[in-house]
């Protein structure tokens, strides 16, 4: 019988790839979205509104983020226990950074605390959004949700915190990504590189901006 791409380690790796292709869209465009509760409160609130009520949106693509979101996570743990069974004893006669990058050996601890950073947003977040335009059908006010959260000091460094994971997930999963589906160039592949350290960097900076924004704001 046959069986599924994810039963094979390189098919496990370019599931991983693809549903981080998607998370990596989603994060630019969300990143786009909160960009502009920094221009204009009546732009991001009628943008959040849109997204939040749109059937499109809510019940097609939130649905398939939701799932790419946990697929990533479940995928990542399995391809994590695999490479840990492929190499019991972990490095012994050679020096880690010889073998591979902090970041490429850690991505199971920085996507681990990126969830738990995901739990907290969700619900502080996404749970008050769904429960105004479902539940209680009251008037959101993104903005002002936003910045009530981002006025406390404690809540910002906690995001702050997470950003970092993000950016260094990012750093080796971006090119680690089109590596996996294949992807490797003799002239392509280190411009690749510069552009995932590029969008590693700038996309969680950019969320770290909105944030301090917030809380400067509030001052
Ligand atoms: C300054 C930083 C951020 C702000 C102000 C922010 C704001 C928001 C808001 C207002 C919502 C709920 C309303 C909506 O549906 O649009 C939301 C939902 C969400 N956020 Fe964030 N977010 C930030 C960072 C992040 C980061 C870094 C991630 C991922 C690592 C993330 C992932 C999500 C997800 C998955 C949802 C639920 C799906 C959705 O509604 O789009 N957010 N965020």
């Amino acid at each position: 019988m046959s069986k599924g791409i994810s039963s094979t380690s390189v098919g496990r790796k370019v599931l991983m790839a693809l549903s981080g292709f998607f998370l990596m869209f989603f994060l630019l465009q969300h990143l786009l979205i909160n960009m502009l509760s920094i221009i204009s409160v009546d732009a991001f609130n009628e943008v959040s509104e849109f997204m939040g009520t749109n059937p499109l949106i809510q019940f097609a693509l939130q649905p398939v983020l939701f799932f790419g979101i946990i697929f990533h996570l479940i995928m990542g743990m399995r391809l994590e226990l695999q490479n840990r069974k492929a190499r019991p004893i972990q490095y012994a006669m050679n020096k880690p950074s010889e073998n591979a990058s902090w970041m490429s050996r850690n991505m199971i601890i920085t996507g681990v605390m990126i969830m738990l950073f995901m739990a907290l947003h969700m619900v502080d977040f996404f749970l008050p959004t769904i429960n105004a335009h479902y539940i209680t059908h009251e008037h959101l006010d993104s903005f002002g949700m936003v910045a009530a959260k981002f006025a406390n000091p404690v809540y910002v460094g906690i995001y702050l915190v997470a950003f970092v994971f993000l950016a260094l997930h990012l750093m080796h999963g971006f090119q680690s990504a089109f590596q996996s589906v294949g992807f490797n160039h003799k002239k392509y592949t280190p411009t690749l590189k510069k552009l995932g350290t590029l969008y590693a960097i700038l996309v969680p900076l950019g969320y770290a901006i909105v944030a301090i924004f917030h809380f400067v704001n509030s001052l």
